[in-house]
């Protein structure tokens, strides 16, 4: 507690002192979460990196938020406080597979998920988020074909709402992907009055099951809006932390304990504290790739 206090003390001092802004996905630990400036989903965080005119970002998620602040703000100094936070699902994508797979599907349109690498994003044609996918895909030509990359839980849920057929990428989310109906269920039993909030990189049979579908931010906009008291909620633990904070009148169950991103859990003040006294460890895009990476995040973020 003394030591959290502390250190939170030291990094708001020091931020000051480096000009840094500070950004957190909401899947962060509740304590690196408080002393961000900004808490948000992929598609937020995007936008705050590509506005904010700190001379430093230190960005508390994993390496391809990191890369895209980097992309969007290529003057600025992007820290990573762990360089080892990755997300297992963009490593699921490599330019060499995602050329091959280009071969095989002449005229196609490639959308990426915010979740690759900057290498794959200069390969791709428009990049989504979760909270902006489907319409995304929606404001494609129609007379073209439409690859989605790399998770398939949330490409299959773009092609059910769009209604167009899109050709999927065998990628998922290790952390999403392990939630199954039969747990949903099970958290439904033991609150018969708790609304079902559902992202979409998990498996359709669980997105069957809800009664919103959203982005991070999206399932706390929902709960905030929302008449009902208590919420089963299906994505990652972290969340809960702004659940409660935002909504302190109401309940929330996880769906599944099971829900926990070890790449996420990576953060913690003492890293970010590094961070803030070195400097380091730094993410940079080289200029050929930051280029053509740039058009795929600057033609998601003029539709968003
Ligand atoms: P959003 O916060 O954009 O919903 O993303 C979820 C996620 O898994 C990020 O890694
Ligand atoms: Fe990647 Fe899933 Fe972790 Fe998000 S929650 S960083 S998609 S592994």
């Amino acid at each position: 507690e003394d030591k959290i206090r502390y250190l939170s003390e030291e990094i708001k001092r020091l931020k000051k002192e480096r000009r840094a802004v500070i950004l957190s996905h909401v899947y962060q630990r509740p304590e690196v979460q408080e002393i961000a400036d900004f808490v948000g989903d992929s598609l937020g965080l995007s936008q705050q990196a590509a506005k904010t005119d700190a001379e430093v970002i230190v960005f508390c998620g994993v390496h391809f938020m990191a890369e895209s602040a980097a992309i969007l703000s290529p003057d600025k100094i992007v820290l990573l406080p762990e360089i080892k936070a990755g997300c297992p699902m963009a490593d699921m994508v490599t330019v060499e597979a995602l050329r091959e797979r280009k071969k095989e599907i002449p005229g196609v349109i490639v959308v990426c998920y915010v979740n690759t690498s900057a290498a794959v994003k200069a390969e791709s044609d428009v990049c989504c988020t979760s909270a902006n996918a489907v319409k995304i895909v929606s404001s494609l030509p129609e007379d073209r074909p439409v690859l989605f990359i790399p998770d398939e839980n949330l490409g299959q849920y773009v092609a059910r709402q769009t209604g167009r057929k899109i050709h999927l990428w065998e990628g998922y989310c290790n952390t999403h992907d392990k939630l199954f109906a039969e747990d949903v269920l099970a958290a439904r039993e033991a609150h018969p009055n708790a609304l079902v909030l559902v992202h979409p990189e998990c498996r359709p049979e669980v997105i069957d099951l809800a009664d919103a579908v959203a982005s991070t931010t999206g399932m706390i906009r929902f709960a905030r809006e929302s008449d009902a008291r208590e919420f089963i909620v299906c994505t990652e633990t972290g969340i809960l932390h702004q659940f409660r904070k935002q909504c302190p009148d109401k309940e929330f169950y996880l769906a599944s304990d099971k829900l926990i991103c070890p790449n996420m859990k990576a953060t913690t003040l003492e890293k970010v504290h590094r961070a803030l006294v070195t400097l380091e460890p730094r993410v940079t895009v080289p200029p050929e790739i930051r280029e053509k990476a740039l058009r795929s995040l600057e033609r998601m973020l003029a539709v968003t």
